[in-house]
């Protein structure tokens, strides 16, 4: 099954992005598609189920049990798996802007865990970082009001130290957040119909069909990362579009490998929002870059009643080590980084040698479609982006550490995370500029727990289209400064931190993390 994928991501790679394209229509009509691709692909593609709990007394409880389960991602292989709910990820959630709910989050596994609400404004005690430990065989009941705009969010092991084996094995899944301002738009909003959540994962396998997890050096180092790409748990998916504008929500919900996006025919899309939100304007493109843990939302024309696949290309994230890469990755991250993102795309896919070309989701629109409607041009209003309200600024600098070659050593401000030692400490009700500086080789996605935050610029320069909405997790590059400006509205607690991190999973439970106190 790994050699399959390895076949395919050669030919492609040689092929370049017509071939992928022209591969995938033959298989939609039936043609000659190889037959090793044949093997496995041609599974329908999974759309996670949606629950919206019970409504108790005016609050909406869910009732989540963390399990192991068996999953079948090869006919016949079983692979030993985590779900919530399920065997493998877990439900969406929904839920509405206003609401309060309550989690019941019950645990059978054999380890202790938690769960986080990535991407949520809610109380320390609620957050589900390391802080909020679930044991086997007990029950956590955090409650909290969603004060989120609209938008996909996610929910994830956070555990201590724990957090890369648990994702791996499963235990994630997607929250959608409702609100009626987004409602009153008019774009796709028919979950499993025409709004897709899609997470995308890659996995490796070992020959016995377990997943081949493994903290050696090189995995902490530049993170877990697998030849095989599942999308909502499944291997090279179909799905039949029955409308002719077809929003996908994607979350990179892999450890560690980032993913420029595109379709296999370069058709152009638009992206409508981010992290933590619709955009104000929808945003013309051709691709888009998401590291782990980040999220966007496209909506793609399918009115011409073409076969297309999305994919993805595996982007390198060393700096000026390995392989000879030197200037050329460097230069490749400043086209991503810069402004001009939506030029070229995959297109140079097959220079890169450490590249691999994955195919998300091959899409086949069905005869009979609903009709194209417009996306509106405008969105939802955002506050301003005013740095002159901020009351201080916050610097933050990644580094590659003395003992990394003893598969550690990633640290924030020359330090490793400590669940005793509190990093930071803000007053509630205030603007605050945190400025991210990388001084390692490696690009990190900076992940800040209870806020939303703006990117104000990259090296002084102006973010691009597509980093100007609602962000909770932003990408550094190597030697890049990245400045966020974060409001902490409420919430104070005069013990219990929140967290910021690297989210490579791998170098999360290495340490390269912090901690911040909300005060009043
Ligand atoms: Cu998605 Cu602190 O994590
Ligand atoms: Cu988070
Ligand atoms: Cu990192």
């Amino acid at each position: 099954m790994v050699n399959r994928r390895s076949v395919i991501g050669a030919a492609v790679l040689g092929g370049g992005v017509v071939a992928i394209g022209g591969m995938a229509a033959r298989e939609f009509a039936g043609g000659q598609g190889t037959s090793s691709a044949r093997a496995t692909s041609g599974g329908s593609l999974l759309v996670p189920k949606l629950y919206s709990g019970e409504r108790e007394n005016g609050i909406r409880v869910f009732d989540l049990n963390l399990q192991r389960g068996v999953s079948q991602f090869f006919k016949g292989i079983d692979t030993p798996t985590i779900g919530i709910n399920q065997s493998y990820l877990g439900p969406t959630l929904e839920m509405r802007a206003g609401e309060t709910v309550r989690m019941n989050v019950s645990s059978d596994l054999s380890e202790t865990a938690t769960v986080h609400w990535h991407g949520f404004h809610l109380p320390a005690r609620a957050d589900g970082g390391p802080h909020q430990p679930i044991a086997p065989g007990s029950t956590w009941s955090p409650s909290f009001e969603v004060k989120q705009r609209a938008s996909m969010f996610w929910y994830h092991s956070h555990a201590h130290r724990r957090s890369g084996p648990q994702v791996y094995k499963g235990l994630a899944g997607a929250i959608y957040v409702r609100d009626d301002e987004t409602e009153r738009l008019d774009l796709p909003n028919d979950y499993g119909v025409d709004d897709i959540p899609l997470i995308v994962q890659d996995r490796a396998f070992n020959r016995d069909g377990s997943f081949a997890y493994s903290t050696s050096m090189h995995n902490v180092m530049m993170g877990m990362t697998g030849d095989t790409l599942l999308v909502n748990g499944i291997v090279d998916p179909v799905f039949e579009a029955r409308s002719d504008l077809l929003r996908l929500r994607l979350l990179n919900g892999s450890n560690a490998r980032f993913y420029r996006f595109g379709f296999g025919d370069a058709r152009a899309f638009m992206q409508i929002g981010s992290d933590g939100g619709l955009f104000e304007q929808p945003y013309r493109t051709d691709n888009i870059v998401l590291a782990p843990g980040e999220r966007a939302q496209i909506v793609v024309d399918l009115s011409d009643g073409r076969p297309t696949s999305l994919s993805a290309d595996s982007l390198e994230t060393m700096g000026m080590m390995g392989g000879g890469m030197g200037n050329r990755g460097m230069r490749d991250r400043g086209d991503r980084m810069g402004g001009d993102m939506g030029t070229n795309g995959g297109r140079r896919g097959g220079m890169m040698d450490e590249r691999r070309r994955f195919t998300v989701l091959n899409i086949r629109p069905a005869a009979q479609r609903r009709q194209v409607n417009i996306i509106p041009s405008q969105l939802i209003a955002l506050a301003p982006i005013e740095p002159e309200t901020a009351i201080k600024t916050r610097r933050f600098v990644l580094q590659m550490g003395m003992n990394m070659m003893r598969g550690g050593g990633f640290t924030i401000n020359g330090k490793s995370m400590d669940m005793q030692r509190i990093d930071e400490t803000v007053k509630v009700n205030t603007t605050e500029i945190w400025q991210i500086e990388n001084a390692s080789m490696m690009a990190h996605p900076f992940h800040i727990h209870d806020v939303q935050f703006r990117v104000l610029d990259r090296d002084g320069r102006q973010p691009s289209p597509q980093d100007t909405g609602l962000k909770d997790t932003v990408v550094v590059a190597p030697r890049e400064v990245v400045r966020v400006l974060l409001r902490f509205e409420d919430y104070t607690d005069p013990e219990l931190p929140y967290m910021y991190h690297c989210h490579i999973l791998e170098h999360e439970d290495a340490a390269m993390m912090g901690q911040f106190l909300v005060k009043a």
